[in-house]
């Protein structure tokens, strides 16, 4: 593919992969959009953005049209807690946002569209450990409800239209530059950023809480190097289980007084708790590491002082 279209550009991981796309395939063949808040300096200087809403069909035609876009990177989503919130607009943007960026794909046979997925699509009778790549995907909130009918939609384009689309089931990313908006996995970015503001941070959910986890670099390696694995090689399309790490509250308490001994923590469970004993602890990720080469490269010591010398860093300029 030559021109890549990435739609919610603004959010935690579209902010950062833009720009990783953009050296690779260069500043001016990654268009990034978003629907209203304006993208960082960073994203906007370095190559072309529009503003349009993913559910405006139209618009998103036009913008495909004007640029010649031949791939698109779905970023756009309401995650899970907003979604509970306001279930929706999580269908709204979740399902409608998703089919009109297949539609246009289709329509103007483009060469490739990724559609991300998540842990979201699991539920309980799920087995919790090492969720396998096939197994029961029954999940309790609207978030995963959209990403499995999501995954189901990618596969039904695959094989009823041969267009190539592509999707991995994200675990919870951990990342400094953009701050997650509304998932359940969200405390495991803050509580980094509480640590270097405050010293503390108050959890919303209890210590024992052990969800799947992956720090950004190797969230955009991985959706990188599945963008670039060989379409005749995959056997899975829109669903690939991805791990990196899973570990709990406690643990990872444990491993941010390694560097701020004085670090405290206490825990106030609200209505996340249930969404997150609804998710499995770890996941069973051979078929990624199998069809495509997926490997990790960091655990929880090696991200936590990589997170906090960044954190350390934006805090004593200011700008957080
Ligand atoms: N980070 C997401 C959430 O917590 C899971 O994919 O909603």
């Amino acid at each position: 593919m030559k021109k890549i279209l990435v739609v919610g550009a603004v959010g935690q991981i579209g902010s950062e992969l833009t720009l990783e796309l953009r050296k690779i395939w260069g500043n001016e063949n990654v268009v990034a959009s978003t629907r209203k808040t304006p993208p960082s300096d960073a994203v906007k200087e370095s190559g072309p953005f529009e503003f349009f809403d993913v559910v405006d069909r139209s618009r998103l035609e036009e913008v495909c049209k004007k640029y010649e876009i031949d791939a698109i990177v779905n970023m756009a989503a309401i995650l899970s807690a907003v979604g509970e919130s306001n279930p929706m607009l999580a269908w709204d943007v979740n399902m409608n946002g998703l089919i009109n960026v297949l539609e246009v794909a289709r329509e103007m046979n483009m060469k490739q569209v990724l559609i991300p997925s998540s842990i979201a699509v699991f539920g309980p009778g799920t087995p919790l450990d090492c969720a396998p790549q096939e197994t029961v995907l029954k999940p309790t909130t609207m978030y995963g409800v959209t990403k499995v009918a999501g995954e189901l939609l990618a596969d039904y384009y695959v094989q009823k239209y041969g267009l190539d689309v592509r999707g991995l089931r994200y675990p919870g990313i951990i990342s400094y530059e953009t701050l997650p908006g509304g998932g359940t996995t969200d405390y495991a970015v803050g509580i980094y950023f509480d640590a270097i503001k405050h010293g503390k941070y108050t959890c919303f959910v209890k210590e024992d809480t052990r969800l799947p986890m992956m720090y950004m670099p190797d969230c955009l390696k991985a959706t990188i190097d599945l963008m670039q694995a060989d379409f005749s090689t995959l056997k899975h399309h829109s669903d690939f289980n991805v791990g990196a790490m899973s570990f709990s509250v406690a643990e990872m308490a444990d491993s941010i007084r390694k560097y701020i001994p004085n670090f405290e923590i206490e825990y106030v469970p609200d209505f996340r708790q249930k969404i997150a004993d609804s998710w499995p602890d770890s996941v069973d990720d051979n078929a990624a590491r199998e069809e495509w080469g997926w490997k990790p490269a960091f655990d929880l010591d090696a991200m936590t002082q990589d997170m906090l010398k960044n954190i350390k860093i934006k805090h004593e300029k200011g700008l957080i």
